[in-house]
């Protein structure tokens, strides 16, 4: 990618707050029956690490929708590539997202995991970027609030490009 790109959070800063939310999760789900749902693909990185700072182990599944192209701005229609492949009648369900953005991808999504019947349903995303929200989605343990921008890194990618990266970063437009 030929962009410029400017570093907003660094390993220890994520690492720091990814130990935060785990603590939160634990304990608001101690003793219960917890699945988290990531959404693929940005969100592997940060769920492979907030899996392994919770106290206790959970069950994991994945979903796969696509609302983007290759750019960097939205489609506006969301469609389910890979659906959940476990049972979620009657279990605590945490969807797990990298990045919050319009809304409109985890609002699609919370209707359709509720048709799953969960007992409960919550979302806990990474990155909240306030600026272009167009549907109110509650979102129930939040990583880091931004205004704007287009980050990359941390599994975050712009058409592929950059989801390795171990900080995260906005694409500073040249
Ligand atoms: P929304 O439906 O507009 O909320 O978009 C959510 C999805 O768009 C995320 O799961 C990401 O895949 C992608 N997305 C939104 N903003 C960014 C960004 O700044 N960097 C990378 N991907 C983004």
């Amino acid at each position: 990618m030929g962009a410029e790109k400017r570093c907003l959070f660094s390993r220890a800063e994520i690492a720091r707050r990814v130990a935060e939310l785990a603590e939160a999760i634990g304990r608001d789900y101690a003793g219960r029956d917890l699945v988290m749902v990531g959404v693929l693909k940005g969100v592997f990185i940060f769920m492979a690490d907030l899996v392994r700072a919770l106290p206790f182990p959970v069950e994991v599944d994945f979903v796969r929708l696509c609302s983007y192209g290759a750019g960097t701005s939205t489609s506006g229609e969301v469609n389910i590539t890979k659906d959940v492949e476990m049972s979620l009648q009657d279990r605590d369900v945490l969807i797990v997202e990298d990045i919050v953005d319009t809304g409109l991808t985890l609002a699609f999504l919370k209707q359709h995991l509720a048709s799953h019947q969960p007992r409960s349903l919550r979302i806990c995303c990474l990155i909240d970027k306030a600026e272009r929200r167009e549907v109110e989605v509650p979102l129930d343990y939040v990583g880091f609030p931004v205004e704007k921008g287009f980050l990359v890194g941390y599994g975050l990618d712009c058409g592929e490009q950059c989801r390795t990266l171990p900080e995260i970063f906005v694409v500073e437009k040249g």
